[in-house]
């Protein structure tokens, strides 16, 4: 619980939001019925850094989430038709309690914790997003983990009725993903359930999403309803869609330009007029924590 991420910004950095500030006051009201136990406890240290995170408007408004239109204010202004509660998940594969878990068991089982990080399209725009929400790690234990376990595959929930966007062809539903389980056990990787200490919005995955801060926006799968242990990769939805420019690592890396545009820079969302482009840091800043799981990949080849 003491953890402390370097490249996360302390509390009294995000002093621009009022919703951010008002959370401790949420605390007595519906986010504490959520479980935001250790709220504030991830928050880091931005060491050497000052990161602004980005406003509530712009993180729920300028979204990708192609099952409610590619839009970019798409999901913001259709998302609200999705059910998202009940909602369970289910976890199967190789684990020792495969079933279908409801998600409000999971939250009271789970630390729900804030995390301020970095988030980078694989398009080049880039926010800074102060999560809530809790370890995948920890989830993956309540089911029990079997040691034949290698990969983690996740989907997207599937409903033609509530999604328009599924309507057209421009992915293969449900949405996929996967990790390979060192990459899924990492403590840096969670399953967001809010924003700002509010309920995660619709548009940005309600009611749980995975967020995966050293790779590309793509890998972190909206509204997860099934996630499954397996030995074998799984297949990940722009990897199917189009392999040579979409691998299954997807780690950022401003090295590696994408084979229609540079990677080497992002424009920071937000600020209007303001709006600035900074350079893209490699695994998205968090090289330290992260460096290890690829000593011995050759990163250019496995993109
Ligand atoms: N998950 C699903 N199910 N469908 C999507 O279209 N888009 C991905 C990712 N997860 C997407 C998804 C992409 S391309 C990005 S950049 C991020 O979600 C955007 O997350 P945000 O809208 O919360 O910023």
């Amino acid at each position: 619980m003491a953890m402390r991420w370097k490249n996360t910004l302390k509390d009294h950095q995000v002093t621009d939001e009022a919703a951010f500030l008002n959370r401790r006051q949420l605390m007595g009201g519906a986010a504490a019925g959520l479980g935001l136990a250790g709220i504030g406890a991830g928050a880091g240290f931005a060491a050497g850094e000052d990161l602004t995170p980005n406003s509530y408007e712009d993180i729920t408004q300028y979204n990708n989430y192609y099952e409610f239109g590619t839009g970019k204010d798409d999901p913001a202004r259709y998302a609200g038709t999705l059910t998202t509660q009940p909602w369970t998940v289910q976890i199967d594969g190789l684990v020792d309690r495969p079933g279908e878990y409801a998600f409000e068991d999971i939250i009271k089982a789970m630390t729900i914790e804030e995390r301020i990080y970095r988030f980078r399209c694989v398009e080049a725009w880039s926010m800074v997003i102060p999560w809530n929400g809790f370890e995948l790690a920890d989830l993956l234990a309540m089911a029990g983990m079997q040691s034949s376990a290698k990969y983690v595959a996740l989907e997207t929930a599937l409903r033609p009725d509530e999604m328009p966007g599924v309507a057209f062809p421009v992915l293969d539903w449900p949405y996929v993903e996967g990790l390979r389980l060192d990459e899924a056990m990492h403590p840096l990787t969670i399953m967001a359930t809010g924003i700002y200490g509010k309920d995660i919005p619709n548009q940005n995955g309600a009611p749980l999403r995975l967020v995966v801060p050293w790779k590309y926006g793509y890998k972190s799968i909206k509204s997860v309803v099934r996630i499954t242990l397996t030995d074998t990769q799984p297949p990940t939805s722009w990897n199917k869609a189009n392999a040579r420019e979409y691998g299954f690592y997807s780690n950022v890396n401003p090295q590696v330009n994408h084979p229609r545009w540079s990677q080497a820079s992002e424009r920071v969302i937000g600020g209007g007029l303001f709006s600035k482009r900074i350079p893209t840091l490699m695994l998205n800043g968090y090289e330290e924590e992260v460096a290890a799981l690829y000593a011995d990949m050759d990163m250019r080849a496995n993109f």
